[in-house]
């Protein structure tokens, strides 16, 4: 793990051997003020976009320069490819986009920088909450930071669209199952979706959560419980899934995410189940919540996590190294946590802040997940990286991909399910 302090010690030594040689060398290049930086990220959709540039403005104010390595591909399946890659390769992007687990398994690799002096003097042991602090450490130490907190389990719909089908705002499965239905009946789609597996993992986790209830999940999709894996509970779960199914449109297969969101906003389909950045594209199209379109908890007690890090990889030069510090310090800034939250669709990754100029959406979050964690009932999102390995959501999405596209019983889903976690563990 190397230190973000660690270039300008080096020069320093550097020039000073020099002088007790005699020699004379060519003073190094002069840093640009706030430094260069290279941000791999998969934030390419409307929201997403104008989020990310907020940052670079940010960046750029401070008189840094900004390389942007967007990989596009929701859930951000290609840019992991591409960071492996990068790596391999010797040339790590400055700072990248990561998550959950996935944050301690880089870092156990040895290729990321410690932050710890930018912690320190930015004081982030008292600006984050407990439950991200642990997400961006490892083994004591600061290799990341967090940008926001998300929430995945949400119901987005279109009030307009469901009052000409005379559907109320479901609270339970049954109810969103007959207010499916009601839609179907009037040639509307139900439900706006696109068949890539990390959006089927993502209606699939919703419905543990909703059908099962925290304890549940966590049992199920944190500690991978081979008995929940393989209930009757699970069995629901998968009923659900087919009946899901059946509320798709013909064309949903690889459609991105925020595709099928604009099917909501413009009166296509009903509902769509997906995190809070599909709120970014409400808003990017002049959407008003609470009138265009609606946020409503998906059914279940709980609130599934997904906060996006930024996780800075060991990189040489001193200009790096600064673009790196600058980076770090602008995005936990209230400044920063205020702008890109806002387009985002996220709320704040920092605590403290007053959320009154949020919206009615976010402010629901932030209740519900004060709410969640007084009740115990905060849960990591397995298909947003939270809460398992790579490879184990990997071996879950196959799963939950082959069971939504075939006629797999639930049954045998669940039985293929825990098979494949037990082999990926
Ligand atoms: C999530 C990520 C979000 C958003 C979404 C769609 O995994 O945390 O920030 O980018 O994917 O790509």
């Amino acid at each position: 793990m190397r230190k973000t302090t660690g270039g300008g010690f080096g020069v320093s030594c550097l020039s000073a051997l020099a002088l007790v040689a005699g020699l004379a060398i060519a003073a190094p290049k002069p840093a640009a003020a706030g430094g260069s930086v290279e941000v791999l990220h998969w934030w390419t959709a409307g929201g997403e976009a104008k989020a990310v540039s907020a940052l670079k403005d940010q960046f750029e104010a401070e008189g840094g320069t900004w390389i942007d390595s967007p990989v596009a591909g929701g859930g951000g399946d290609a840019a992991m490819t591409a960071l492996r890659s990068r790596v391999i390769a010797g040339n790590p992007p400055s700072a990248v986009q990561l998550k959950g687990p996935s944050i301690q398994e880089w870092a156990a690799e040895g290729v990321v920088a410690n932050l710890d002096d930018i912690a320190k003097a930015e004081n982030w042991d008292k600006l984050l909450p407990a439950l991200l602090k642990s997400v961006v450490t490892y083994e004591g130490h600061y290799v990341a930071v967090p940008v926001n907190i998300h929430r995945v389990d949400w119901l987005w719909a279109n009030p307009a669209v469901l009052a000409k089908a005379g559907v109320a705002v479901p609270t339970t499965w049954d109810e969103f199952n007959t207010a499916a239905e009601a839609l179907k009946a009037k040639g509307i789609i139900p439900l706006a979706h696109g068949g890539q597996p990390w959006q089927d993992a993502t209606l699939f986790e919703v419905v543990v959560l909703g059908l099962g209830g925290p304890a549940f999940y966590h049992k199920a999709l944190v500690e991978l419980d081979d008995a929940a894996l393989r209930g009757d509970t699970m069995v629901k779960v998968f009923d659900q899934m087919r009946r899901l199914r059946g509320f798709v449109d013909p064309n949903f297969s690889g459609r991105d995410w925020n595709l099928a969101t604009a099917m909501v906003i413009n009166g296509e389909a009903g509902f769509q189940i997906m995190g809070d950045w599909a709120k970014g594209e409400f808003l990017g199209a002049g959407k008003v919540p609470g009138k265009d379109f609606l946020c409503i908890a998906a059914p279940g007690k709980g609130f599934l996590l997904n906060s996006d890090s930024l996780v800075m990889f060991d990189v040489k030069g001193a200009d790096k190294i600064e673009g790196q510090k600058t980076l770090a310090r602008l995005v936990l800034g209230e400044t920063f946590q205020r702008t890109f939250n806002t387009l985002k669709g996220s709320i704040p990754a920092r605590q403290g802040m007053d959320l009154a100029d949020f919206d009615a959406c976010a402010q629901k979050s932030q209740a519900d997940l004060t709410k969640a964690i007084a009740a115990d009932s905060l849960e990591p999102s397995m298909a947003h990286e939270m809460a398992v390995p790579r490879s184990v959501r990997g071996a879950i999405m196959d799963v939950v991909t082959a069971h939504f596209n075939s006629s797999e019983s639930s049954a045998e889903a669940v039985a293929h399910l825990a098979d494949s976690i037990a082999q990926a563990r």
